[in-house]
């Protein structure tokens, strides 16, 4: 599983005991399951070529869109991660020295399984698959992504909430060295975001951990990052250092910088516009200057899959 040579482990990376048993419980709790996994759809090996690892053993999904996905260089581009800058190129050239190993995930709150994991072994017990999804940006351009991802139900359920968890909250690392971005008060750092445990649950929800049949670049939040396509890509929130399982609904970044415009379920939604633009169309890019917009649908496509979710939610004041 190791994509490249790990640096020196830093202090804050080292395991105190009480993580380390809990971090036992969970590899213990995970045999039966990560067998399971093995024998099914196989799990990703990593393997180094060149620059870009590829993630070996990736399955197809038959959650995965047929429509022609962006290319690797528009998806690794045009990005959003205010981290690394505002604008839609800064990520790739302000990213590119930034250093996504070791790293670690801190599981914690309203769970019987909690700790501080190593990435590598955070994911190891989780079958990975291909799934090519749309991405609708609350900004009204879209694309289609090829990820690499592990289930976020799975994920979920592997550290057992207990009755009291009805959200699983997400923090992205907060580092100003590493992430310049963070030097400007733009958003209260760091970047949060969350779901209610039925969508974290959904099996269109997913950790990726790369696109394209390789690492995720930088860029676009490596090592881990959400991805919930029928949502708007803000909750998408990148570079995950810790989940928490909690009772009440967790402030998250956008919501928190501007309520009236960006909502906690933040589903797409044609028929309730921002409030400084209408959200009834979108801009795929890659399409060429003069291609036409192409409308938005409901929950982005994933109507069927995703609606019952919000049954007698009323989305316009739920948004
Ligand atoms: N996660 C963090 N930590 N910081 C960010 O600024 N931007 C969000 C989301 N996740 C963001 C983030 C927004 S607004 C979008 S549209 C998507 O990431 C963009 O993902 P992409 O650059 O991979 O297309």
């Amino acid at each position: 599983m190791l994509i490249r040579k790990a640096p020196d482990i830093l202090p804050s990376q080292i395991t105190s005991k009480s993580n380390y048993l809990n971090r036992r419980a969970f590899m213990q709790a995970g045999g039966a399951l990560g067998a399971a996994a093995i024998a099914g759809p196989a799990l990703g090996a990593m393997v180094p070529a060149g620059d870009r690892a590829k993630i070996e053993n990736v399955a197809k999904s038959r959650f995965s869109t047929g429509e022609r996905a962006n290319s690797y260089e528009d998806i690794t581009t045009y990005n959003n991660y205010y981290e690394f800058g505002t604008g839609k190129g800064d990520p790739v050239d302000n990213a590119e020295d930034f250093e996504a190993r070791p790293w670690s995930i801190t599981v914690d709150g309203e769970a019987d399984i909690t700790g501080t994991f190593d990435f590598d072994d955070f994911i190891k017990p989780f079958a990975v698959e291909e799934r090519i999804y749309r991405m609708r940006c609350v900004e009204a351009w879209s694309m289609v992504i090829p990820w690499v991802g592990i289930s976020l139900a799975d994920v979920v359920k592997r550290f057992k909430p207990n009755s009291k968890a009805k959200y699983v909250a997400f923090e992205t690392l907060e580092d100003k060295q590493r992430m310049p971005g963070q030097r400007s008060r733009v958003l209260d750092w760091p970047y949060r975001e969350g779901l209610t445990i039925a969508e974290a649950t959904h099996p269109l929800a997913i950790l990726a951990i790369g696109l394209y049949g390789e690492v995720l670049p930088n860029q676009n939040g490596a090592p881990i990052r959400l991805v919930v396509p029928w949502k708007y890509g803000f909750k998408g929130i990148k570079g995950i250092v810790r989940m928490r399982f909690v009772e009440t609904m967790p402030q998250t970044s956008w919501n928190m910088s501007a309520p009236h415009e960006y909502g906690f379920y933040a589903n797409v939604n044609p028929n309730v516009d921002h409030p400084r633009w209408s959200q009834a169309r979108e801009r795929r890019i890659g399409a060429g200057l003069f291609a036409d917009k192409i409308p938005t649908r409901m929950f982005n496509g994933y109507e069927d899959e995703v609606a019952s979710l919000y049954t007698g939610l009323d989305l316009r004041k739920n948004f």
